[in-house]
């Protein structure tokens, strides 16, 4: 089996597992990225099979998959409570299970999703693990267009280096809720908290890709199984 493919099939076994956590009349947070479309394909399958539930989507992406299986989709205006979510992460943090979110793109639907969820459930495969934040992957920050070169100034003069994100077309990448992307690296993230609490002062920053005490599990899955990772 070559890499490409081992990781496909960690990621599908993780998504598998947390479908086996949905249950009939849960209204169903949708994450997106590859795990996570794995995810909605495995409920698909389900709900074909019998299983009843509803789903809010965290992307147009996730929105269209969910429709094309024939999942039901509904909206905050009637169901303002989410039972439970599942997204996959850019990182998950040991022990906290912080998360650093939003490389594809859909972290402040993402973020709002899991905001308004009782209980939040990550999938990823194990490669996502880190001891900080920040070790691996680049922090995504969404803002608004207007100015975004001076928004992405003062994120430079907190330190990080920042790079606006482009989309495959070359352009500025926009995203769903119209906003831009700027990626920062601010190398490890000691104190995420406070990172959060400082970027959300910062006017034109929307909202950072830092998901702090939003999963309450995160299903991962390695060579040598699946396991379930709590806050400790
Ligand atoms: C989407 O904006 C992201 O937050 C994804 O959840 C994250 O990038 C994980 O994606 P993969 O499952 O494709 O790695």
């Amino acid at each position: 089996m070559s890499d490409a493919d081992l990781v496909h099939e960690l990621k599908r076994q993780s998504a598998v597992a947390a479908a086996d956590l949905i249950e009939d009349g849960m209204v169903v947070g949708l994450g997106t990225g590859s795990t996570a479309a794995l995810f909605v394909e495995e409920l698909g399958q389900r709900v074909r099979d019998g299983l009843q539930i509803v789903g809010i989507p965290t992307s147009k992406a996730t929105e269209a998959q969910a429709l094309s299986l024939g999942i039901s989709l509904v909206s905050f205006e009637t169901h303002p409570v989410i039972d439970l979510t599942v997204d996959g992460a850019d990182e998950v943090e040991r022990g906290t299970l912080n998360l650093i979110k939003g490389l594809g793109g859909a972290l402040l639907r993402e973020k709002i999703v899991a905001a308004s969820s009782r209980r939040m459930v990550v999938v990823a495969d194990d490669r996502k693990i880190v001891d900080h934040l920040g070790e691996h992957v680049l922090l995504p920050v969404e803002v608004v267009p207007f100015g975004w070169e001076s928004t992405a100034h003062r994120l430079g003069q907190m330190g990080a280096r920042v790079e606006p994100r482009h989309g495959r077309d070359g352009k500025l990448f926009v995203t769903d809720g119209g906003n831009l992307t700027l990626d920062c690296s601010f190398g490890v993230v000691t104190d995420p908290a406070a990172l959060e609490e400082r970027l959300k002062l910062i006017t034109g920053v929307v909202d950072s890709g830092l998901f702090i005490n939003r999963a309450d599990e995160a299903i991962i899955a390695g060579r040598d199984g699946v396991i379930r990772l709590t806050k400790s």
